[in-house]
């Protein structure tokens, strides 16, 4: 780690839980990397401590925040200013202490369409099919509906998906063309046939329940991208039986890492070394992996 001084910038992930995050391990290598003098540590909130670790944040001017379950949406009544698409969204996933003021983002929507077009998809005019309406899915499906020639969103709470589609018609207009329905076999089936990305933004799937997966695999094709969020496990069922159909795949720690690029570049104004951060994760995943095996054998 490079020395830490007097000026060393401090960023700071804020979540309960933080215990397993990647977040430092990615930050802290692509500081290191180029050179920078920030470094970034965890520290975990409870719900009812938010607002006294926001007072510390601007006591002790820590420079830049990444907010994770369970602050991101209570977060916003303690900053100063909102970014456009964060006051969109309604939900903050960054926070940069600019001139003493709390500036918050959402980096979760941009994360998502750099993780695709780094694989080499570009969504532009593109039939896309997201499963959730929760947190991230609303973050993905805003930035995404201003590209997609249709946006499918299925949710098993389907009020939910339905107060989605119009909360995004309302702020982007009726141009946009945004579908609502419930996450059941019949709608995967028919809008499955000709969509071109499916992205899982459901907790279906995610450790421990790794056996589950929220589409029949007899629905997917290899005309589809399939970009699932999760990255415990790294390959879901859902992406290894999409890799098997013969679709193209993204995984999760994709996600994670552009979303946390896009973080670092508000915080720094440079550019993200993303094969690094991305080198550093899986590192630690694999040595995390070789722990909990090795205590399971100690078992
Ligand atoms: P996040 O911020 O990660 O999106 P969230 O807001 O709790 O988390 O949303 C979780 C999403 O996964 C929701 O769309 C949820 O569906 P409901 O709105 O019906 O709750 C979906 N989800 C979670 N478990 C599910 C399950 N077993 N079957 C179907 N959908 C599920």
């Amino acid at each position: 780690m490079i020395g830490i001084s007097g000026r060393t910038r401090v960023c700071a992930l804020i979540g309960d839980p933080v215990w397993h995050s990647l977040s430092p391990t990615i930050q802290n290598a692509a500081f290191e990397h180029l050179g920078l003098d920030y470094v970034y540590v965890a520290f975990n909130v409870s719900a009812e401590n938010l607002e006294k670790a926001i007072l510390g944040v601007r006591g002790l001017g820590i420079y830049g925040l990444n907010i994770t379950m369970p602050h991101k949406i209570s977060i916003i009544k303690y900053l100063d200013i909102l970014d456009e698409s964060a006051r969109r969204i309604g939900s903050v996933n960054t926070v940069l202490n600019r001139d003493e003021r709390l500036v918050g983002y959402t980096t979760d929507g941009v994360g998502a369409l750099n993780a695709l077009r780094y694989a080499g998809v570009d969504p532009s005019g593109k039939k896309i099919v997201i499963l959730g309406a929760g947190g991230a899915s609303r973050a993905i499906s805003f930035t995404l509906a201003e590209y997609a020639r249709e946006l499918i969103i299925l949710n098993r709470t389907v009020e939910r998906a339905v107060d989605l589609a119009r909360n995004i018609r309302d702020a982007l207009g009726d141009l946009v063309n945004v579908k609502a329905g419930e996450l059941a076999d019949r709608n995967l089936e028919r809008e499955l046939k000709d969509a071109d990305i499916l992205i899982n933004a459901t907790s279906i799937g995610m450790k421990p329940n790794d056996s589950e997966t929220p589409v029949r695999c007899d629905f997917l094709h290899s005309n589809l991208t399939v970009f699932d969020i999760i990255y415990e496990p790294l390959e879901t069922r859902l992406i290894r039986e999409a890799r098997i159909a013969g679709a193209k795949t993204i995984d999760g720690l994709s996600m994670l890492i552009h979303q946390g690029a896009a973080s670092f570049e508000i915080w720094t104004g440079m550019r993200a070394p993303v094969e690094v951060m991305k080198e550093a994760a899986l590192k630690k995943m694999r040595e995390a992996e070789g722990y909990n095996r090795g205590m399971k054998d100690d078992w």
